[in-house]
């Protein structure tokens, strides 16, 4: 079995559109693989509440109780080595994880660590991405799925979507319709990569 860790910081609304994927297309049969937990480094996490219910296990390690980023990373990875199967690494798949990681840690999961970006990379990279777009008077907008690399929000692309940027559109209303992308796209790139492997 191929277990997939989710690691998130806030709503998860992506996280849940992959083990909604997840589920209703069968990937536990199809692609052998399931989400195996939902990792955040936020307590308040609303995440957190949805993979509970849905029966996934969840981890709470908090950033903020270690001194270093390098602790932190190296912690993290000794909580996703506990999903790696012998001969089957899992993949990781930051969905909205608001924690930059260190190039030791990005380096390690070289190749099955995965990231979801608000923005059509290489546009915009960072954060405030969609009044950004909205300043630079984009006609159209989106979200990337990328392999994550030690360069901030670069890597391979896998996948992208483009929406329309509207003329009343507020980084709010814009955020939404991208999001919708989102939720599109991520599974669909993990199931392509997962078929891949
Ligand atoms: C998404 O827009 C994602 O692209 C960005 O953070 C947001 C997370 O949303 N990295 P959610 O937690 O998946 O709802």
């Amino acid at each position: 079995m191929k277990n997939i860790v989710i690691l998130i910081s806030g709503g998860g609304s992506n996280m849940a559109a992959i083990v909604n994927t997840a589920r209703r297309e069968a990937w536990h049969d199809k692609l052998g693989a399931r989400v195996a937990v939902v990792i955040s480094n936020q307590a308040q996490a609303q995440g957190l509440v949805f993979a509970r219910e849905q029966g996934i296990a969840t981890e709470l390690l908090e950033h903020k109780a270690f001194a270093t980023r390098e602790a932190f990373d190296a912690a993290l990875s000794m909580l996703i080595e506990r999903f790696d199967a012998p001969g089957q690494p899992a993949l990781v798949v930051l969905a909205g994880f608001m924690r930059i990681l260190t190039p030791g840690f990005v380096n390690r999961y070289a190749g099955r660590l995965l990231n979801i970006h608000p923005s059509l990379l290489p546009a915009f990279t960072g954060l405030q991405t969609h009044q950004r777009a909205l300043d630079a008077g984009c006609k159209v907008a989106g979200a990337t799925v990328h392999q994550v690399t030690a360069a901030l929000d670069h890597g391979p692309i896998l996948a992208q979507a483009v929406v329309p940027v509207l003329p009343a559109d507020t980084a709010d209303t814009l955020a939404a319709r991208v999001l919708t992308q989102e939720h599109l796209i991520y599974p669909r790139a993990i199931a392509g990569l997962l078929q891949a492997r």
